[in-house]
């Protein structure tokens, strides 16, 4: 029996990359899938039905069940209007992935409202409305559930050039962590990947350059992925795990030890004593 048996996902932005190698995995390991995926290039251009099809046409010939959905989870009646296609096609869901994103790379100083918004409102506005309707859902029927988000190191580290990404993922990340708490009551895990994978959203970076997708593809990241949204990870909530290759391991946020006392520091001891309080 597959992993995944019995249960619903919604994947969004599986239309390509890292998403459609977790719809092709999970649909492997049994589970129902709603191919979401607006279909645009990776600045967020342009909209077509074609590469969820694809991906849904891949998992029913390999003997799977999969619907494919277009709505951008950018929108409310795009959030809802995914949520409703799996209700409709399959009669409940069990299982989503926040996955859908797209690029808009500038410094800060060069960067338009217009990149910074349209970044903002697929990663994370995106994240929330999907999560928000989900939520709804789960709570009604009762059996608890499984949301995969996905944040990145340039959230969680920052990185030159993507302010507006990295707000973004950096919002994913607390709202995975505030999320985790306010559904743990409905039985509802909530964790994020953070992965680093050679796609078509990544193929410019240097970082990758010389590196083939058998070396960093996204096959390493889908099975973290389908562990999250198991039986396997039940009590497993909050955490972001990083995954690069085949290294997995989780980022925390650390807490420095620092420098305590009963009455207000002044400006001066503060700089004497930076050593301590940021070791
Ligand atoms: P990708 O560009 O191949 O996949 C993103 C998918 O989301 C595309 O198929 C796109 O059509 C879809 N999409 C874009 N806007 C959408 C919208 N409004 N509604 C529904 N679908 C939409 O890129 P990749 O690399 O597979 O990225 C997947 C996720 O992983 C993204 O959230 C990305 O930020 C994240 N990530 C990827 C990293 C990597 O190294 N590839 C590193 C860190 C995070």
């Amino acid at each position: 029996m597959g992993l995944l048996e019995g249960k619903v996902a919604i994947i969004t932005g599986s239309g390509g990359g890292i998403g459609r190698e977790h719809a092709l995995l999970f649909a492997r390991e049994g589970a129902k899938v709603v191919v979401n995926d607006l279909g645009s290039d990776r600045h967020g251009g342009g909209k077509g039905a074609e590469m969820a099809e694809k991906v849904v046409a891949e998992i029913k010939a390999a003997g799977g069940d999969a619907v494919a959905n277009y709505d951008s989870v950018a929108t409310r009646e795009g959030a809802d209007g995914l949520v409703w296609s799996a209700l409709n096609k399959f009669g409940k869901f069990d299982i989503v992935v926040n996955n859908a994103g797209i690029l808009r790379d500038k410094t800060l100083l060069n960067m338009s409202e217009q990149d910074f918004d349209l970044v903002i409102d697929v990663h994370l506005r995106g994240t929330f409305l999907v999560t928000q309707a989900a939520g709804r859902v789960f709570k009604v029927q009762a059996k608890g559930g499984r949301i995969v988000n996905t944040t990145s190191l340039s959230g969680l580290l920052g990185n030159f050039g993507q302010g507006n990404y990295a707000a973004a993922k950096g919002g994913i990340y607390s709202l995975t962590r505030t999320a985790a708490m306010e559904f743990q009551r409905m039985g509802v895990t909530v964790n994020a990947l953070a992965p680093v994978a050679l796609t078509r959203m990544t193929q410019d970076l240097q970082m990758f350059k010389g590196m083939t997708a058998e070396q960093i593809g996204p096959q390493y990241i889908a099975p973290v992925a389908a562990f999250l949204a198991s039986d396997l990870a039940a009590g497993i909530t909050g955490e972001i795990v990083g995954v690069q290759g085949g290294k997995i391991f989780l980022y925390k946020m650390v807490e420095t030890a620092g420098v305590t006392r009963d009455a207000p520091w002044q400006a001066a001891e503060i700089k004497e004593r930076w050593g301590e309080i940021s070791r």
